[in-house]
């Protein structure tokens, strides 16, 4: 398993978030589960969130960290924005907030031409309105030291064939990102989108599937923690990319 932290080599030697909140959203997933492992190293108290009751119950179990609390959160409840004002009260405010959302769809690989209605709906709902939700919900309780960052894959910028309806909600909530960044024009908290290639993931070792020049979760998180603290040299850019895992991180 990769879920033992060790530091990168491109790793900032002080990342301290002591006294900080960062909400991860999608925290028991995959990719989540590597962020809030490094973001509780660096010190951060963590909300991770899924739909799941009976998942972040096995999570919490499994991490056992005290700095470690799990909620259950859908981005598309209607009640979202109530919801996420009401975890920034109970923490006494949130310093980041990482979106760590994906969703493949039950419709399987298909060629663009193929897919129904419903699923191109299915699909714009949960991978693009989910975003833009996550955005307007989350952004007003932050403040203008905190941020927000915002997980996508190469899809965002390349053709991913048979699976047209996930590259289109990767390059729309890039897009998204970008413009917000510029609509905020640094009134408000510090905006990014980290672009990753293949990701070492626990739920993949499990299935079988695992490639040692992958990127380990919790490098991602190490990252996402040295941004948050505002110690990453990348701290100044939008946009990220980390699909190297030897070089690690660069300026998009
Ligand atoms: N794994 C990779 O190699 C890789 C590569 C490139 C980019 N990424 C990016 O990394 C991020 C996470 O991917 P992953 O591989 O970790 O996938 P994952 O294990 O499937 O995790 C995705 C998470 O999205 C959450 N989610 C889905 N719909 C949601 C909704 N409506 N409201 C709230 N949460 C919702 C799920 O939470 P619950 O089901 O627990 O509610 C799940 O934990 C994505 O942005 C993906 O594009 C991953």
């Amino acid at each position: 398993m990769t879920d033992t932290l060790t530091s990168p080599a491109w790793a900032q030697p002080h990342t301290d978030l002591t006294g900080s909140t960062v909400v991860v959203v999608g925290g028991a997933g995959g990719v989540g589960e590597g962020v809030v492992r490094a973001l509780l190293a660096a010190g951060a108290t963590v909300v991770a969130t899924s739909r799941s009751a009976g998942r972040l119950d096995e999570f919490a179990r499994r991490i056992d960290d005290p700095q470690l609390h799990v909620r259950e959160l859908d981005l598309l409840d209607p009640a979202l924005t109530e919801e996420a004002s009401t975890l920034a009260t109970e923490f006494g405010g949130l310093h980041g907030v990482v979106i760590s959302v994906a969703d493949w769809g039950r419709q399987g690989r298909k060629p663009l031409l193929e897919l129904s209605d419903p699923e191109w709906e299915d699909q714009l709902r949960q991978n693009q309105t989910t975003v833009f939700r996550a955005y307007r919900a989350f952004v007003p309780l932050l403040g203008s030291d905190g941020m927000i960052l915002q997980l996508n894959g190469l899809s965002a910028d390349l053709p991913f064939p048979m699976a047209a309806a996930v590259a289109a909600g990767s390059a729309a909530t890039k897009s998204l990102t970008r413009t917000l960044a510029v609509e905020l024009d640094g009134q408000g908290p510090r905006i990014y989108e980290l672009i990753l290639g293949f990701v070492r993931t626990r739920p993949r070792q499990l299935a079988g599937v695992d490639d040692p020049n992958w990127i380990p979760a919790t490098d991602v998180g190490v990252h996402i923690a040295e941004v948050a603290a505002g110690t990453s040299p990348l701290a100044g850019h939008t946009v990220h990319y980390f699909t190297d895992q030897a070089s690690g991180p660069s300026a998009g």
